[in-house]
């Protein structure tokens, strides 16, 4: 069995969470084990989460729970700290990183709304210290009609938006969204009903194409197809550029079709 599911299974509080799930926790968590790190997970409810917590991270790791509900507040005296506030609220995480400092790990378990899970992604994710991870949990409801989606404007979108930015290569010049946390997350991960975000700051540097300027074959790079019966031409360097230039143009409308062709896996 899971360590997290047997941790679950004898909690003292109880908590419910999707069976799968267990083993993701302990994928995703493992590393931190037994360090001394702060985690804070938002959704209290009946507390069971949070023991859960404190026996797989360890006694150095300091656990925070965020809810909305004040009753929550009752588990100070087991030695966890409570915060009473509103996810969705940029003025809540403003303080709340005020008095926290900077956190390892967040793990959303909260109301799942759009708006709570990409206000939670955008105030968090510059205050995790390197070598830490924003973790939403139930993506699942950016399909779900209770939560009014499938929409644009929903969790998984902005995740995947910031899949997009991410990809777009800042060495050439296509750097094209306004509000971008490229410089903190070096690293998306998907699992069913999971994103994370992983980050850090030392690996996010500026993109740029180097050469080893090592020993070079001459071999033809058949990204451009296969090479033509006009290579002697290439040797002269005007011919040579109006022959990359037609194979440039050619190779935009064969991606045109060949992508066209893969429309079946977009359905
Ligand atoms: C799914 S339960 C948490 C379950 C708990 N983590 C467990 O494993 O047993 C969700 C909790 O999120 C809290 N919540 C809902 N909306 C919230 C918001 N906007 N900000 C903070 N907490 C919220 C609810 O009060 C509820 O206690």
């Amino acid at each position: 069995m899971s360590e997290t599911e047997d941790l679950f299974n004898n909690s003292k509080y109880q908590s419910y969470k999707l069976k799968k799930y267990f083993k993701v926790y302990d994928e995703i968590f493992a590393p931190y084990k037994n360090k001394k790190i702060t985690f804070v997970e938002i959704g209290v409810l009946n507390g069971g989460s949070l023991f859960i917590w404190k026996k797989f991270f360890g006694e150095n790791a300091r656990i925070i729970g965020i809810d909305m509900n004040p009753d929550c507040k009752k588990f100070e005296k087991d030695g966890f700290e409570i915060f009473i506030g509103d996810q969705s609220d940029p003025i809540f995480w403003e303080n709340f990183f005020k008095e926290v400092g900077q956190i390892d790990l967040i793990l959303d378990d909260g109301g799942h709304t759009n708006k709570q899970q990409i206000i939670t992604v955008a105030c968090c994710v510059p205050n995790i210290n390197d070598g830490g991870m924003v973790v939403v949990e139930d993506t699942h409801t950016s399909y779900m009609k209770e939560f009014s989606n499938p929409q644009k404007y929903s969790f998984i979108n902005f995740s995947k938006k910031l899949i997009d930015d991410m990809n777009y290569n800042l060495y050439l010049g296509l750097n094209k969204f306004k509000y971008s946390l490229n410089k903190y997350i070096y690293s998306i991960q998907f699992f069913e009903g999971f994103a994370l975000f992983k980050i850090n700051r030392n690996l996010c540097v500026e993109n740029e194409l180097v050469d080893n300027n090592a020993e070079r074959a001459n071999h033809w790079d058949y990204r451009y197809g296969e090479e033509s019966k006009i290579t002697y031409l290439k040797k002269i360097h005007i011919i040579r550029k109006l022959i990359t230039k037609i194979i440039y143009y050619k190779n935009v409308l064969h991606n045109k079709i060949e992508t066209f062709k893969s429309k079946k896996y977009f359905k």
